[in-house]
């Protein structure tokens, strides 16, 4: 199988693209990605199979460099997009460029090349904050920030490619992922790589807005699932197995790393901080998934990995662009 894989250099799409030339030894992928900020051809080194492995720098939103890397492949597995939502809150135009007319271009450009199957890798932040029970696939979409709608917009987008034109489209939509190579602006590694330079973590708000964590590796092996198994047309949760107030894995991440409560400063919350995520994945079961790890051992994996890959994530932390966009994210923010 030729795979056309875009922001393979990221945090989900670099550990796809290792998991998959290790699970299967005749893939081959091509990786489209701008490498942005977060984008980082380190996130890929010293893995199996990478002779199998081309990395296209290139812009998804760009029609000529989207079809040179269209043609000759089976599927499309589209990961790239702007990922986080503080940085969305501060300007969300880069997500709109990336997130919804990079994936009309690629909608496009499957088409006119009859691609096989196209993934559409989403988020559980699309259905808006849910208060009681788990959001089903088939849920209205209500998301919150602009990263959110962004992606909303693209969910939209595969859908209208499937109904109107008949491309064979797949989505996935996955709750808050953790594990290596995760870039250090996210909560838990953040924390992580905080705390291992013995500084404090920023807890926004009161803390108890819960999030479901899932192993980026258990991702992986979802979104494979779907690529080879799922329904054309249909879309699939993909939840976690800890379903956690903020506080709580602050506190379990604590005990682990032995860190005092001082390390934890209330900060000021952010902007249409959504309370609750939580998805219903029984159809994804339905095909056969099981979660391959519990949540603590995955955890104490993943703190090990970056106490002993310092390497990798401290030139990150120290980089100018990374520096001037906290200056601006706490500008005005500051304690509570
Ligand atoms: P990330 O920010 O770590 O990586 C994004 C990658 O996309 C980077 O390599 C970047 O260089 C690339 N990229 C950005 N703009 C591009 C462009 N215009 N053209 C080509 N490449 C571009 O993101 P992530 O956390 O790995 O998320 C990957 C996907 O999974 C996203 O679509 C995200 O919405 C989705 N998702 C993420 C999570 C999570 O917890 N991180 C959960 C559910 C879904
Ligand atoms: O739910 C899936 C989504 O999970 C993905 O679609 C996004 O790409 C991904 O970034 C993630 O979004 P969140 O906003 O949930 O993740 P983040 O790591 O930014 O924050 C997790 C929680 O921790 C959230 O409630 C905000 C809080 N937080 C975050 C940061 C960065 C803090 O308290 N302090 C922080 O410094």
């Amino acid at each position: 199988m030729r795979l056309l894989v875009t922001g393979g250099l990221g945090f989900i799409g670099s550990n796809f693209v290792r998991w998959s030339l290790a699970a299967y030894p005749t893939l081959k992928i091509t990786n489209l990605d701008l490498r942005t900020y977060a984008g980082n051809p380190a996130n890929l080194k010293g893995m199996k199979g990478a002779a199998r492995h081309r990395w296209v720098k290139g812009d998804v939103a760009d029609p000529a460099a989207v079809d040179r890397v269209m043609r000759g492949v089976d599927a499309v597995v589209h990961f790239a997009a702007e990922s986080h939502v503080d940085r969305s809150i501060l300007d969300a135009s880069s997500f709109l460029k990336t997130n919804v007319t990079g994936t009309q271009v690629l909608l496009d450009a499957a088409r006119r090349h009859g691609v096989g199957r196209f993934v559409h890798v989403s988020t559980d932040e699309v259905y808006g904050s849910v208060a009681k029970g788990e959001s089903k696939e088939t849920d209205p979409l209500l998301p919150n920030s602009p990263y959110a709608a962004s992606k909303a917009a693209s969910d939209l987008m595969v859908r209208s490619a499937y109904i109107t034109h008949g491309l064979p489209v797949v989505t996935t939509r996955c709750s808050n992922n953790f594990g290596p190579y995760q870039f250090p602006e996210k909560a838990l590694p953040l924390m992580i790589t905080n705390w291992i330079e013995g500084k404090p973590f920023p807890l926004y708000g009161d803390g108890l807005n819960i999030r479901d964590w899932v192993h980026v590796s258990d991702h992986c092996r979802g979104v494979d699932m779907v690529l080879r198994k799922g329904v054309v047309g249909e879309t699939y949760n993909i939840g976690g197995t800890a379903s956690l107030t903020n506080r709580e894995l602050v506190g379990m991440v604590r005990r682990i790393m032995k860190v005092p409560e001082s390390l934890v400063v209330p900060v000021k919350d952010r902007q249409g901080h959504d309370r609750r995520y939580a998805v219903d994945c029984a159809k994804l079961r339905r095909l056969g998934f099981k979660h391959s790890t519990t949540f603590e051992t995955a955890l104490r994996a993943t703190i090990d990995w970056y106490r002993e890959n310092a390497w990798w994530w401290q030139p990150l932390k120290g980089r100018g662009d990374v520096k001037a966009y906290y200056k601006k994210q706490y500008a005005g923010r500051g304690k509570k």
